[in-house]
């Protein structure tokens, strides 16, 4: 199954490549506030199912375009075709592929494939996480002071801005620096794969965490939601590093929590 998660998003990263150099002419739809869609994003999900039910016709999927599919199926394939779309829009490069396959909610697989710098982040449950078939691992920092944090800013969900930036605040402080790239599935495999010491964001979507979660965890690192807990895929809140960083994470940002990202 980790070989057709990688043929999947190999095919559908060399369709988005395809299409980098003419981003200005793409019919472009907006999906909320801050949320935008293009053909880019439908026919990477298009193609990513294609080859999925191809080989195992029964599967389901939950997809950022399409919706759910088959949702009775064990094996559910979690996908977001192309994470980074406003990155990818303005021609700013930093986006990817991410899919993640869970057997009864179970996470089994991730894949997250950067086709820009032809990156290949895996991990199979209990197999460890790769990077283009090299082991990777969470970095083994204890501090704050000199670790780089990724976040991201709750720009689809403003109510959240201000507990955000009393988390800014906190982490801000102590860290030696923070940045917001803008693909969540990238910012979590860099967790994954020792660049980044920990990360944080507000709101997610399951497919923007799903794969990377699993790179985390089988990279030796912890993640949980704003409660210590691990219902991060159903809040969309979300904090992940190596343990002690997570747990610095943590304690950073608890006291700004609010009821509602509980
Ligand atoms: C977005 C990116 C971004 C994160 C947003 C996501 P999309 O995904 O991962 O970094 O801050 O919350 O929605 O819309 O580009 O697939
Ligand atoms: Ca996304
Ligand atoms: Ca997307």
């Amino acid at each position: 199954m980790l070989t057709i998660a990688i043929r999947a998003a190999r095919s559908a990263g060399n369709q988005i490549l395809r299409a980098v150099d003419s981003v200005g002419q793409l019919q472009i739809d907006q999906k909320g506030k801050n949320d935008y869609a293009s053909e880019v994003d439908r026919q990477a999900e298009s193609e990513i199912i294609r080859i999925i039910s191809k080989a195992y016709p029964n599967h389901g999927f939950l997809a950022e375009e399409s919706g759910r599919q088959n949702s009775d199926s064990d094996y559910i394939w979690v996908i977001d075709p192309l994470d980074g779309t406003t990155n990818f829009l303005h021609g700013f490069p930093q986006f990817a592929v991410s899919i993640a396959l869970k057997n009864k909610g179970v996470l089994e697989v991730g894949v997250v494939y950067d086709p820009q710098r032809d990156e290949l982040f895996t991990a199979e449950r209990g197999g460890g996480a790769m990077l283009n078939n090299r082991r990777i691992r969470v970095t083994r920092q204890t501090s704050l002071t000199g670790s780089l944090l990724g976040t991201g800013f709750p720009f689809k969900k403003q109510q959240h801005l201000e507990p955000y930036l009393g988390m800014f605040r906190a982490l801000f402080i102590d860290s030696a620096g923070i940045r917001r790239a803008g693909a969540a599935a990238l910012d979590l495999a860099y967790v994954a794969s020792g660049r980044l010491d920990g990360f944080w964001e507000i709101g997610l979507h399951e497919w923007d965490m799903a794969a990377g979660v699993l790179l985390i965890k089988e990279a030796g690192g912890v993640v949980t939601d704003f409660s210590f807990k691990d219902k991060f895929l159903e809040s969309g809140n979300l904090i992940a590093g190596n343990p002690k960083m997570h747990q610095l994470i943590y304690q950073a940002i608890e006291p700004h929590v609010t009821d509602s990202l509980k």
